[in-house]
């Protein structure tokens, strides 16, 4: 099935590298092929300015891991929108490793993509449910709720500027990925809701999975009709790696 969606292949970085790896890393990442997918790094916020430099005239673009809503103010730590707008075009928003280890709420989770939105840069939504959740059979209701919860307040243009990423918990940094046929039940349940919340929005809107995402397995979860990238932990922090799995992408 062919689809007008073009694939996003996001890097997530996390809290690795060292500058030195981070721009080594990006220099490299600058040479892929980005005739059949669009890639995207998500370096830790030090190396933004250092990896944009060494992007620089490379289609790859460049993304926040988070990001604190709110133009500017006294809040100790922060990073707002109006900091990242001159270094990137995307920020991910509610990873489960923000929502369980620093304990994020949906709501936070929704002012922050509200933040991202007015700003004119493109969140990536991280949806996913826990183990317990998948072997409840509660999955998709969960996620359902998720998306609900972030995107019912946004307008129609806004929803149609993000990018939602099927994260499924227990796949994360686990090496037990989602089968390429749950990542594709899962990102048709997300679409079959983005429709129903507005009318068309499922057809434009990129849906990626995220979660053990290695070049092994990245061939048959791209294939999938539904399944529009990748958001890419551990296995972007290897250009080889990282290339195979852009090198995977829908053709
Ligand atoms: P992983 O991480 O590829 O290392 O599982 C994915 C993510 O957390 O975005």
């Amino acid at each position: 099935m062919t689809t007008s969606r073009r694939q996003l292949i996001a890097g997530n970085w996390k809290m690795y590298t060292a500058r030195a790896e981070a721009v080594r890393l990006a220099e490299r990442i600058a040479g892929f092929d980005t005739t059949f997918a669009d890639v995207l790094i998500c370096p830790p916020f030090p190396w933004l300015i250092p990896v944009a430099d060494a992007l620089r005239g490379s289609p790859v673009q460049l993304g926040a891991q988070d990001v604190w809503p709110g133009a500017n103010g006294a809040f100790t730590g922060g990073v707002s929108t109006a900091m990242l707008s001159e270094l990137v075009t995307h920020v991910i928003v509610g990873h489960s490793e923000r929502r369980q280890v620093v304990g994020e709420n949906n709501e936070l989770v929704r002012a922050k993509l509200g933040a991202v939105l007015s700003a004119g840069l493109t969140p990536i939504l991280c949806v996913g449910e826990s183990l317990a959740t998948r072997e409840s059979g509660d999955a998709e209701s969960f996620v359902r709720g998720q998306l609900i919860s972030a995107l019912s307040e946004c307008s129609p243009d806004e929803r149609e500027r993000c990018v939602v990423a099927y994260e499924p918990i227990w796949a994360i940094g686990t090496g037990r990925a989602a089968s390429a046929a749950d990542a594709e039940s899962m990102a048709t349940a997300i679409r079959t809701e983005l429709n129903l919340m507005q009318a068309g929005a499922g057809e434009s809107i990129r849906i990626l999975y995220g979660g053990s995402v290695t070049p092994a397995n990245a061939v048959e979860t791209l294939a999938q009709p539904n399944v529009d990238g990748a958001l890419v932990g551990g296995a972007s922090l290897h250009a080889d790696a990282f290339g195979a799995i852009v090198a995977a992408a829908r053709h």
